[in-house]
């Protein structure tokens, strides 16, 4: 049977991808940002997961305000990643895997989850970025995505508890698919960030401190976090922090933290990342 060994969360922040593509990484600036991942990169090169499961939004790319999925599932064999306004990133494809997306589909639709199944879709910097930080710049990505997209971009988002739930519903779903699979699933955005209005830039380390304990420690809480206490603490893009919830829902109650990681500032956003793993694998 499938199972899930292990839950990443990230900021995925577009400059990040742009640093990674212009092999500026070892700049002053980038440095301390990607040196928090090294450790993460050997994680995953050993656990070698056979798929990614990569919680993300879509930042108005392939959706649009005329169609939005609250959640939307990448059931296609491959995506492309998408021109966000400064031509493609020089990344691979990412190829899908339409068995365990189909199945996850009926699962999570038949658990009353209503999720909108995607068949072709274009991939932003929500997906490729975390994929680039934790795997580099190979000519392939070293294993199948299966992308679902949250709405984060016009309100009213899911709630984290929703979230959370959706995550749980997501555990099930891969626990009972019959291939052996070895799945890590992403939660990526966050953490506290504000790219518009009067707060613009806003940063709340303190906040995001918390938010990583509790998050790994107390997931009952975080998963209890409402919509204002979001905007109030982490600004109006500190929503995309529900995305965590659901990679978190679909681990053990208890994890194992294999590391941590917090930077401010990367473009306009405190830089948070996780790697957690579930005890019994
Ligand atoms: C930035 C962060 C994001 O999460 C995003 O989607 C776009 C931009 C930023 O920090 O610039
Ligand atoms: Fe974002």
């Amino acid at each position: 049977m499938a199972k899930i060994v292990g839950g990443i969360a990230t900021s995925h922040v577009p400059a990040i991808g742009v640093a990674i593509d212009q092999e500026k990484t070892q700049e002053p600036y980038w440095q301390p940002i990607f040196r928090g991942y090294e450790r993460s990169r050997q994680w995953i090169e050993a656990v070698q997961p056979d798929v990614a499961i990569v919680v993300y939004n879509d930042h108005a790319t392939a959706f649009s305000l005329e169609l939005i999925p609250t959640f939307a599932l990448g059931c296609a064999a491959e995506f492309a990643p998408a021109d966000e306004g400064w031509g493609r990133r020089p990344v691979p494809v990412v190829p899908g895997h339409p068995e365990l997306a189909w199945h996850m589909a009926q699962s999570l639709i038949l658990d009353e989850f209503d999720l909108t199944i995607v068949n072709r879709m274009e991939v932003d910097h929500g997906l490729t970025v975390p994929l680039s930080l934790l795997f580099g710049q190979p000519k392939r990505w070293p294993c199948p995505i299966v992308p679902l997209c949250v709405n984060v971009v016009q309100y009213p988002p899911p709630t984290g508890h929703r979230c959370w739930q959706l995550g749980k519903a997501i555990r099930k779903a891969v626990d009972q698919f019959a291939a052996d699979l070895r799945v890590v699933v992403f939660g990526t955005g966050g953490m506290s960030h504000q790219l518009q209005g009067q707060r613009a830039g806003l940063i709340n380390s303190e906040f995001d401190k918390r938010f990583l304990d509790i998050l790994v420690n107390d997931p009952h809480s975080a998963a209890a976090i409402s919509h204002v206490e979001y905007l109030r603490e982490a600004g109006s893009e500190g929503i995309e922090l529900v995305m965590w919830l659901v990679m978190r829902g679909a681990l053990d109650e208890q994890v194992r933290e294999v590391h941590r990681h917090y930077h401010v500032p990367a473009s306009n956003t405190a830089v948070g990342h996780l790697v957690l793993e579930n005890m019994l694998v």
